[in-house]
């Protein structure tokens, strides 16, 4: 497989509303990612992902743009956009933004004038369609909850929106809408920016007719969303988007591909033809016991990302991740936040960082920052987990058990401040009023505590970036899965050439013993990561692993 320094970086997630306030107005803007770039680079990170930082009423933070070249003002300038770029080129690294082009704002002067009449020029470019029976053209629902249309009195007629009411989806069967896209794709590369991560990329194709959905009941359940996630035809779209705007460019892209199945690889990640370089696929990570009882499927997570590491081999690259501005924190989900914290946080970032592929790295995420527990609805801000509070609550459900949905499900849970330091509001913002609650854990998770404690989540981060750039089987080496039906433990080596690395995680509470899947070395120094003090550096006949417990080996293939 063609090397290419994207596939050779790690990635860093940026969600700016939440990363730091630089003018003490409770919100995150430009200027405070730009002060905490050396942060970044120190840390090893090489292209940062800038959540939407483009002109927004912020109904979805950011993912509803209402001017595409413009910078929100809450965030900034222009001008501090392009500081930004040219500080963090200065240091070595790259940026890529968000490309949110499913749908725009209900602000956007596109869908203003689209829906001032049914003559309008650009009443085309957005989805519009008469009533049935007095209600919605249809039965689908949105993923925000509620129904995917909206009834405008002015036209008598509903507008498409997949997301919230204020997200309307923009028609990409008008190749107007995808002329103006692409001019805008272009402007954004033009000014030299490295890539996009690029938006809910796989809904902008619709079922031609607009059936119903097969089970009207519950619109959500499986199938999810057939007509307006991953529909044929979209090769179309993307082919096309592809031709005029990434091609012409050295950029990395990776697409929120919901949907896309390993199947599909070689048309949206093949190294020849992928419409993407890489993509965000999501099966893994429903793989949890949502009951709270913390009942991990090991045995399912291996199938599901070993299904995606052997299918993409020689093919097509990985993104790889467990957190994102979408998830609840992992060390929260898969792990133990309290009498394990530390020991599982570290054994889930390397489970997932030495796989095949380009890791990514969801800010707070290298501090082991956890979910968050607000006891109101009005204490949360994500218009997806209110509308669901608002609907449940109708539907008769209590309190208490939509709470605990959002409290370990919400998207919030990875929204609060970054926790910089034990000062007021983390360090985030010299403001009273945050615009989202700071977890009260900041005394005890915060940068600056870690950064002084050689044994921390950040250090064993700082570790794993710089072994990953030290060794090229941590990158281009294949990857093999060992002890499959094992029901805690996750192993799995990679190999290039002439050497090996061997990944070995205790996903369980308790002492685990496991025989070498690699043969006994006794004598070397391979023992290159791990969570807990061990003395003997070459590899053992038999494993005893501690809870959480990882270890990472580098060693020559033939010793
Ligand atoms: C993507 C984003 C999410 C947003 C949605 C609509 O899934 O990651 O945050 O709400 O698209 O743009
Ligand atoms: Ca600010």
């Amino acid at each position: 497989m063609a090397k290419t320094w994207w596939k050779e970086a790690v990635c860093y997630q940026v969600y700016p509303r939440s990363f730091q306030d630089s003018n003490g107005d409770g919100v995150g803007d430009i200027k405070g990612v730009t002060q905490r770039l050396d942060y970044l680079k120190d840390l090893g990170i090489d292209v940062i992902w800038l959540s939407p930082v483009y002109q927004s009423p912020n109904d979805d933070n950011g993912y509803d743009i209402s001017d595409y070249q413009a910078i929100m003002s809450e965030f900034g300038t222009m001008d501090d956009f392009d500081e930004l770029l040219r500080e963090v080129h200065a240091r070595g690294m790259k940026l890529i933004m968000d490309l949110v082009i499913n749908h725009s704002s209900d602000e956007h002067a596109w869908f203003i004038e689209s829906r001032s009449s049914r003559k309008n020029d650009k009443r085309d470019w957005y989805i519009w369609r008469d009533g049935k029976d007095g209600g919605p053209p249809n039965n689908w629902e949105s993923i925000f909850s509620g129904p995917a249309w909206e009834y405008d009195i002015e036209t008598d007629q509903y507008y498409m929106h997949i997301f919230s009411t204020k997200q309307p989806d923009l028609n990409w069967e008008n190749f107007e809408v995808r002329d103006a896209l692409h001019n805008m794709v272009n402007w954004w590369l033009d000014k030299g920016i490295d890539g996009f991560r690029v938006d809910a990329i796989s809904h902008i194709k619709k079922t031609e007719g607009f059936p119903d959905m097969p089970n009207p009941d519950r619109h959500q359940v499986v199938p999810c969303f057939p007509h307006m996630m991953n529909v044929k035809g979209i090769e179309v779209f993307l082919s096309e988007l592809k031709k005029k705007t990434f091609d012409n460019y050295d950029i990395m892209t990776v697409g929120e591909a919901n949907g896309v199945r390993i199947e599909e690889a070689d048309e949206w990640v093949g190294e020849e033809k992928g419409y993407f370089n890489m993509i965000f696929q999501f099966e893994h990570l429903g793989l949890w016991n949502k009951n709270g009882d913390k009942q991990v499927d090991v045995r399912a997570l291996k199938e599901t990302l070993t299904k995606w590491q052997q299918g993409l081999e020689g093919r097509g690259w990985n993104a790889l991740f467990f957190e994102n501005h979408d998830q609840a924190r992992s060390v929260s989900t898969w792990g133990n936040d309290k009498e394990y914290w530390k020991e599982s946080a570290k054994m889930l970032g390397a489970l997932y960082f030495f796989m095949k592929g380009t890791p990514y790295i969801y800010q707070g995420q290298e501090i082991g920052m956890t979910n968050v527990k607000f006891p109101s609805i009005e204490d949360y801000d994500d218009v997806g987990m209110r509308n669901f509070y608002y609907i449940e609550t109708a539907n008769g459900r209590s309190h208490e058990e939509i709470m605990n949905i959002i409290w370990s499900q919400g998207r919030d849970n990875s929204r609060t401040p970054m926790q910089w330091d034990s000062s007021p509001n983390a360090g985030f913002s010299a403001n009273g009023s945050t615009w989202f609650g700071v977890n009260p854990n900041y005394p005890q998770i915060n940068v600056e505590h870690q950064l002084q404690d050689p044994t921390s989540i950040y250090h064993f981060y700082k570790q794993m970036i710089a072994l990953r750039k030290q060794e090229p089987v941590l990158q281009y080496g294949r990857y093999d899965i060992h002890f499959r039906e094992h029901p805690s433990i996750y192993t799995y080596t990679r190999e290039l050439e002439d050497t090996r690395a061997l990944i070995i995680c205790n996903f369980s509470e308790e002492v685990q013993t496991l025989p070498t899947p690699v043969g006994h070395l006794r004598e070397g120094d391979y023992l290159r990561l791990a969570n807990y003090d061990v003395s003997d550096k070459g590899i053992p006949q038999d494993f005893v692993l501690q809870p959480y417990e990882v270890r990472v080996y580098v060693f020559p293939k033939h010793s």
